[in-house]
């Protein structure tokens, strides 16, 4: 399997039906007060795909989950697991047999919390009084479990230090443990992932910032191709950005989404046939949607031929997305794509974000002689509304301000 096109592994769509009411929140903070925090760790790319440390357990357990804007749930493999990957990043499942603090979510005590249970007449219809889950993604993959909740924080790849410094963050929570995986997530480098979607179910930032352990309502990410830093409770990066963040309302619903203004293809912007073209295709439906956890860029169908066109015009060859050799000459005439939000924000998605190199790396800012194998990973074939994927966010700090109900963004150098 060619896991450099798994895409969108891991944006769940229809999977647990959610009931939690919408919360209140204020946005009593100023615009040019950016929410700040000195809790973060480090993310660790594999493959495209952006991974954090948790610890689960006491004592913890060591995870490396992809870190999802996509999704809202923790999920990973736990003992016995008859039916998972064997090719995760740990040796082991999680075990609660080793954990003091685990406790098995009780149906009966009301204690699901990853969807409805579908009670038959009032009781709870699973052995063991068990919440029991089944979830998928729309590459096609399922898993399926029970909840436990145990204590949770995210760490680095150091173990004493983990414990040393971020321990503190540690809160009770809900996760899913996994019997049974199936298609690319059972083939997958990462133990599991963690959902940060916090609008209508709580995630471990919810937990966290309830419990006090970081400052503000929210996290931030910041990656690049090969590493990046997840800031926790705020962002930890102001020190590193290279402009002013500016912030961008988040629309309420079932994911993080902005609303886009304008869409170009280098200068040539996209307009269709009709006035209000750009507003049906990007912000209606699903809309626009920020997903850390799908690799790459989808854009809508609807502006595929004014996208090539564009293209055609300014590169000078046809627009596709198949392995090619391009010069250094061929690569500079590739075109930045802008994507104008509400805000007024260019969020300019360069050609070294989205032209992946499948084989050997060249330094796309210094010469290369002869050519070097690109793929593009801007896709114009979405069914409506677009997927920023983890390409289109690399090179920002990107802060998910959920007290506020609001996205920074800044170009940003993303190391501590
Ligand atoms: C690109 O170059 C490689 C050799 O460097 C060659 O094997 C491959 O066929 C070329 N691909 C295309 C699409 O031209
Ligand atoms: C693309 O965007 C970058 C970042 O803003 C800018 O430095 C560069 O000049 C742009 N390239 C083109 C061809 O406009």
């Amino acid at each position: 399997m060619n896991e450099a096109s798994i895409v969108f592994i891991y944006t769940c769509l229809l999977l647990l039906s959610t009931s939690n009411a919408l919360r209140t929140r204020t946005n009593a903070i100023k615009e040019d007060e950016i929410p700040t925090t000195k809790i973060h760790v480090p993310l660790v790319a594999v493959k495209n795909s952006h991974h954090a440390y948790v610890y689960i357990g006491s004592p913890p357990q060591q995870k490396l989950v992809i870190v999802d804007t996509g999704s809202r749930h923790l999920v990973f493999p736990c003992q016995p697991c008859h039916q998972c990957g064997k090719h995760h990043y740990s040796k082991s499942y999680f075990d609660t047999s080793l954990s003091t603090t685990a406790i098995s979510n009780k149906c009966s005590d009301n204690e699901c919390s990853f969807s409805n249970i579908p009670s038959k007449n009032g009781m709870c219809p699973y052995a063991n009084d068990e919440c029991h889950f089944r979830q998928g993604y729309t590459e096609g993959s399922h898993l399926k479990g029970f909840e436990v909740e145990d204590i949770v924080f995210f760490g680095t790849g150091n173990y004493e230090q983990s414990i040393k410094v971020h321990l503190q963050t540690a809160v009770p929570f809900s996760f899913g443990c996994e019997t049974a995986e199936t298609g690319m997530i059972a083939n997958q480098f990462a133990d599991g992932i963690v959902g940060m979607i916090s609008l209508q179910q709580d995630t471990v930032i919810d937990m966290m910032y309830r419990e006090g352990a970081i400052p503000h309502y929210g996290f931030s990410m910041c990656m690049t191709s090969n590493a990046g830093t997840l800031s926790i409770g705020g962002t930890s990066l102001k020190h590193q950005h290279q402009e002013q963040m500016t912030f961008e309302p988040l629309k309420h619903g079932k994911y993080y989404s902005v609303k886009i203004k304008s869409f170009k293809v280098g200068d040539i912007e996209m307009k269709g046939n009709r006035k209000g073209f750009i507003d049906e295709v990007f912000n209606q439906g699903k809309g626009t949607i920020i997903d850390s956890g799908t690799t790459d860029t989808y854009i809508s169908k609807a502006i595929e031929k004014e996208f090539k066109s564009a293209w055609k015009t300014i590169t000078g060859g046809k627009f596709h997305n198949n392995a090619q050799n391009l010069s250094k000459e061929q690569f500079e005439k590739l075109p930045n794509i802008t994507i104008t939000l509400s805000s007024g924000y260019d969020w300019i998605i360069q050609p070294e974000q989205y032209m992946e190199q499948p084989k050997g790396k060249v330094d796309v800012k210094s010469e290369w002689s002869g050519t070097a194998q690109f793929i593009s990973r801007i896709y114009v074939d979405e069914p409506e509304g677009a997927v920023l994927g983890s390409n289109a966010m690399i090179n920002h700090d990107i802060l998910f301000d959920v007290g506020n109900m609001r996205l920074g963004i800044a170009r940003s150098n993303c190391d501590q």
